[in-house]
């Protein structure tokens, strides 16, 4: 090899690294192995330091009561958090707090670590890869099953995808996906408002994957689910979990006992607790505010 040709292609992968800013990136799919192969771009998600969302002494007050408190939460790429606490803790507010929805009056909110998410509006915040679902089923009642899966993709952030009416081979395969984890498959014709509560719910988180979201947020995912249709979701969950991450925030403590890795408990705007399901339900702060009601 020719001396001055490896100088000169030394210089060029010098000068393009410095034009990238080559920073690794966590390769969730590898199983969190960090991988150098592709060069860090701005505004992508950086999950090197093992985090994908990270609040830092968040709070805010409605006409001076103070609904967050200097609440601080770390969460891991593809972990499955569970949130409890009282009603009026804390805990539909620091979803809104994730998803724009509501701005802090102070403190840090990142997504990675490099994405401050208080510079980002609802929409924009969405398009990145935070879905949440809402305590209420939100499914166009009036289209099939397969049309509000359909529709979630026209809806996706990517530009492409909403140019074309007919799916192409790839989202098809997607859609059949969904369909098969959200247990609809054999519903895939029948109108939305005819299936049940529970089955909503499902075609609701459904829409969501079809967007294929890093983050998902779900608030009290299993309120008025039947029993049966509460273990599906459970099953549903864990199956979705290391796939992305998914913030559950759930009363249903039969519920959080089939689903839980690490539970935290928030209260009066903070975490009182954290820890595996046994742990913190033996905690006497949580005993006293919460479970033993
Ligand atoms: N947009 C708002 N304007 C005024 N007050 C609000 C607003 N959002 C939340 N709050 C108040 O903040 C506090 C926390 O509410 P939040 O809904 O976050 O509790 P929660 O933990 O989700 O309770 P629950 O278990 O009942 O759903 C409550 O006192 C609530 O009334
Ligand atoms: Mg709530």
């Amino acid at each position: 090899m020719n001396p001055e040709l490896m100088k000169s292609g030394a210089q060029r992968l010098a000068a393009f690294q410095e034009k990238q800013k080559l920073t690794p990136v966590v390769n969730t799919e590898s199983g969190g192995n960090v991988s150098l192969s592709r060069p860090y771009k701005a505004g992508e998600l950086d999950l090197v330091h093992g985090r994908i969302l990270y609040l830092e002494d968040v709070s805010v007050s409605f006409d001076g009561y103070r609904a967050l408190n200097k609440l601080s939460l770390d969460i891991a790429p593809g972990e499955l958090r569970c949130i409890i606490g009282p009603n009026g803790a804390g805990k539909t507010t620091m979803m809104d707090i994730i998803t724009g929805k509501t701005r802090p009056d102070e403190g840090q909110v990142y997504f990675g670590s490099t994405i401050n998410l208080l510079r980002y509006n609802e929409p924009q915040i969405a398009a990145m890869g935070i879905g949440r679902k809402f305590q209420k089923p939100t499914v166009f009642e009036k289209l099939s099953v397969f049309e509000n899966l359909e529709l979630a993709l026209k809806t996706a952030k990517d530009v492409r995808s909403s140019l074309f009416f007919k799916l192409d081979s790839e989202q098809s395969d997607k859609l059949a996906e969904v369909l098969h984890t959200i247990h609809l498959a054999d519903h895939v014709l029948r109108m939305a408002g005819d299936l049940s509560h529970g089955q909503k719910q499902w075609l609701e988180i459904g829409m969501l994957l079809m967007q294929e979201p890093r983050v998902l947020l779900l608030d009290e995912p299993v309120a008025g689910m039947t029993d049966d249709e509460t273990d599906r979701t459970a099953e549903l969950l864990l199956q979705l979990k290391g796939k992305h991450c998914l913030i559950v925030v759930e009363h249903d403590m039969k519920f959080i006992a089939a689903i839980s890795d690490i539970v935290t408990v928030l209260c009066e705007g903070s975490v009182l607790a954290q820890g595996k399901l046994e742990q913190v339900q033996s905690d006497e702060r949580v005993i006293e505010s919460y479970l033993g009601r």
